[in-house]
């Protein structure tokens, strides 16, 4: 059974850890959309690795990797991460297989991207500035430029024509100097005697491994609320990080998506602009923020931070079809006395339970709390669920019934090492029908 894990949240929900423990399982890891704007984290022993556009899967020697037709990917950040992880000591060698129908993100995507980020003004989304929207916006516009199309050598071929009408909407768009379009075109041919190793079919590639029995985790990056038709429109990012991606972003059919795995933080955080309703202003989401670390893993921007809305995981349990999900950084509450859940929204007057689908009317939603008691001693290090403090498994106990789906695993600190607890069935019966022996 092959393994889709989604962030449930609004990105940053903690997925690099899970995808890192799950990895012992399988075979090949696959990323399916976004770019570099992603940044999963993984900590093993004293180093820590922060994955941008690889699958997280890179880490274990023995896995290949996937970066699918619905990536974006930028050369440059791409050989920079490679490099990065030589340097500590992981070789990505022949294991990465990069879909030669990706588009790429070449330097004018991150030039308009800031452009268009200054004239939106106090309406801005605070996006990553790494090309990722603009790069999605010439693809669906049909002008965008493939993985493959660089391996196109020639003068006056297909290449040169698509930069030089790009290059020249750039310099209409910008003003100033010009760019020119021969240097961003001998910029991008240089690229291809270093990628065309990694360039291939990948849903190919991907039957095939299936059908010889490879097991698939499929990795997802941002989270549920910033998937661009189901997110918090238009506070999103460029792409389908919800289950749906999957199929479209890597060319598998739907059958192939095993079991899905949701990734919730034990609060909520947001980095960029837009609505999120159970933000804490004052110094309760300072503390937040200082013991969760919760600074961007890809722009070191601080993290809005909040706490947990069931509402918002209901509904990414819905639009992922969620089987269980992992509950990350239960450790960050632990000096607190009392722990409010959003259970619903007030919005006008009425309660709401379900999620909005406008943005506005979620600006203009007041959350509806409960309140639990905190269990102000440590969690860091615990292993088994029955060693949690009593108030910790009653939060996780409620947190699971007002969010409507069962919890798999808690992550209580940053290491691969420390503290997962397996509490409900449903890795057990992935390891299974994957054929790992069940530990
Ligand atoms: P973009 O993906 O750079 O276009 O940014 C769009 C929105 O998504 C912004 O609010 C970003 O902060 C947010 N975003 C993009 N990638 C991530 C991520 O990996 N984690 C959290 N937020 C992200």
């Amino acid at each position: 059974m092959n393994i889709a894990v989604i962030g449930a949240q609004w990105g940053d929900e903690g997925k690099g850890k899970i995808v890192d423990l799950l990895t012992r399982h399988v075979s090949v890891v696959a990323r399916y959309q976004g770019g570099h704007n992603a940044g999963h984290t993984v900590n093993v022993g004293d180093a820590q690795f922060i994955l941008h556009l690889l699958p997280s899967g890179i880490l274990h020697p023995d896995v290949r990797c996937v970066i699918g037709n619905g990536v974006v990917v930028d050369p440059d950040a791409l050989f920079a991460e490679i490099d990065t992880l030589a340097g500590q000591g992981i070789d990505v060698g022949d294991r990465l297989l990069i879909s030669d129908k990706a588009h790429v993100i070449l330097p004018y995507h991150r030039e308009l991207e800031v452009l268009a980020e200054a004239r939106r003004g106090d309406r801005k989304i605070g996006t990553t500035s790494r090309g990722i929207g603009p790069s999605y916006e010439d693809k669906v516009a049909r002008r965008g430029i493939r993985i493959a199309d660089l391996g196109d050598g020639s003068e006056g071929g297909p290449l040169a024509a698509a930069i030089r009408e790009n290059v020249s909407a750039r310099n209409r768009a910008v003003g100033g100097a010009e760019a020119d379009w021969r240097v961003v075109h001998a910029e991008a041919r240089a690229v291809w005697d270093r990628l065309a190793r990694w360039v291939g079919d990948a849903s190919l590639f991907l039957a095939r491994a299936m059908e010889e029995g490879a097991c698939v985790l499929f990795e997802g990056a941002q989270g549920t609320m910033l998937d661009i038709d189901h997110g918090t429109y238009p506070f999103v990012t460029s792409s389908n990080g919800t289950v749906g991606g999957i199929c479209t972003g890597l060319g598998v059919g739907p059958r192939a998506i095993g079991g899905v795995l949701g990734i919730v933080k034990a609060y909520t955080t947001r980095v960029g602009e837009g609505p999120l309703p159970t933000e804490l202003h004052g110094s309760m989401g300072d503390q937040l923020r200082e013991s969760g670390r919760e600074y961007g893993a890809s722009t070191g921007r601080p993290r809005r931070c909040g706490w947990y809305d069931a509402v918002v995981v209901r509904y990414a349990v819905r639009v992922n079809g969620l089987d269980a999900v992992a509950v990350t950084k239960l450790d960050v509450l632990d000096a607190l006395d009392e722990i409010p859940i959003c259970t619903g929204y007030r919005y006008n007057g009425e309660l709401l339970t379900e999620f909005p689908s406008n943005a506005a009317v979620l600006a203009a939603c007041e959350p509806v709390y409960e309140t639990l008691p905190g269990w102000s001693s440590p969690t860091a290090g615990v292993r088994r669920y029955e060693d949690l403090p009593p108030e910790a498994r009653t939060y996780l106990d409620r947190i699971e019934a007002v969010s409507g789906v069962p919890i798999a695993i808690v992550s209580t600190g940053a290491d691969r090492a420390e503290t997962i607890v397996v509490r409900d069935g449903f890795i057990d019966r992935w390891r299974a029908d994957a054929g790992v022996p069940v530990s």
